[in-house]
């Protein structure tokens, strides 16, 4: 039986006797041969499903690791700025380790679903007239002179944790791919992923990818290369205008010849609802990033024919059913609760 990220690859992260062994099972997610955009696009495309973490995002692999080192700190409170999937992995995590999670998010911009997964999971949730980065801005200073652990990506125990990512990937597939896709906000998946890479090859020559990351056009701090005020997009995950990480970024993307671009809302959507309704994967419009950025590259010729790809689904679908609903063009047809109508309709389907 699978035992969770701290067990499995203890022999590749910072544990001590001391680290709790605190899990929900998170890791050991699918990589799915996407077939049918494989197909489309020329590519070996795979698909790797984080959403079928504990709370349905990648950030179970940093946080079980950033609430583990906490408690072996003695932090009896962790707190995190968040758009969403931080804050729920944080309540969630700090719960099942009998502490307490402060979470700051900014009012009306966080999907209802991780809204509705930090309120069940019992964290105190402080919402602010002001984006991710002035969340983030308040808690790292707060968090300097009050008694609470810092669980933000700038917190080096979530980018161990995050890592494990990229052994599974590589364990899967026998060798690193061609190219890692992913989506960028604070940019610290996108460095844990690199990190990954690295620590694998240099244990078991596994190669490395070329980085490509994949910001939103309208909060592309890191592509225009100065910090964005107002950041704006669809993909709320992502609508970060000052990523933590940016230099790590910018080092990830560097030394392994890849890089960073943007991305559309345009784009963003159009693969939200082509991954969905190619090949049955729902994922949050920060996590079609990446495959936006995939078919960009592909049609500019930044991936080659051929290649192997791999790109990161961070996010389950369910977290945000108002962007589903309001780009869906399916509609729901209403019938009377009579087996000749339903019939007839459906004979005129088939
Ligand atoms: N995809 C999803 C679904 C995310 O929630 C995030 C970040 C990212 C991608 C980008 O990852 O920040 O490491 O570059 N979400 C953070 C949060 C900011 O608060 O949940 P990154």
């Amino acid at each position: 039986m699978w035992k969770g990220l701290i067990e499995e690859y203890k022999q590749f992260l910072p544990v001590t006797d001391n680290t709790p062994a605190l899990t929900l099972n998170e890791g050991n997610t699918p990589l799915i041969h996407l077939v049918n955009l494989s197909k489309k696009l020329g590519i070996e495309l795979y698909g790797k499903i984080e959403g079928a973490n504990p709370t349905g995002s990648f950030k179970d692999r940093g946080m079980v690791f950033a609430v583990a080192k906490a408690i072996e700190d003695g932090s009896k409170c962790v707190i995190c700025a968040s758009t969403g999937n931080t804050s729920a992995a944080a309540a969630a995590y700090a719960t099942r380790a009998g502490i307490q999670s402060i979470v700051v998010i900014p009012k009306g911009k966080v999907a209802l679903g991780k809204l509705a997964q930090a309120t069940m999971y019992g964290a105190k949730i402080i919402e602010i007239d002001g984006n991710f980065d002035d969340a983030l801005n308040i808690v790292r200073q707060v968090s300097e002179t009050t008694p609470v652990a810092l669980v933000n990506s700038v917190n080096p125990y979530r980018i161990e944790g995050q890592k494990t990512a990229s052994f599974e990937i590589v364990d899967a597939l026998g060798s690193a791919p061609d190219y890692l896709c992913i989506p960028v906000g604070n940019a610290g998946n996108i460095t844990a992923y690199w990190k990954g890479f690295k620590e694998y090859h240099a244990a078991k020559d596994s190669g490395l990818p070329k980085m490509y990351g994949f910001e939103a056009e309208g909060a592309a701090a890191i592509v225009k290369g100065e910090p964005i005020a107002n950041p704006e997009t669809v993909a709320t995950a992502i609508r970060i205008g000052n990523p933590a990480s940016w230099k790590l970024a910018e080092a990830a993307r560097d030394e392994s010849g890849g890089i960073i671009d943007s991305v559309t809302d345009e784009e963003i959507l159009a693969a939200y609802k082509l991954i969905a309704n190619t090949e049955g994967i729902f994922v949050e419009p920060g996590s079609a990033a990446s495959l936006a950025g995939v078919i960009k590259s592909v049609e500019n010729g930044k991936i080659s024919k051929g290649a192997k790809v791999v790109t990161i689904f961070t996010g389950n679908g369910l977290k945000d059913p108002d962007t589903a609903m309001d780009t869906s063009t399916v509609e729901v047809v209403a019938l009377k609760n009579d087996e000749q109508e339903i019939r007839t309709y459906i004979e005129g389907v088939l």
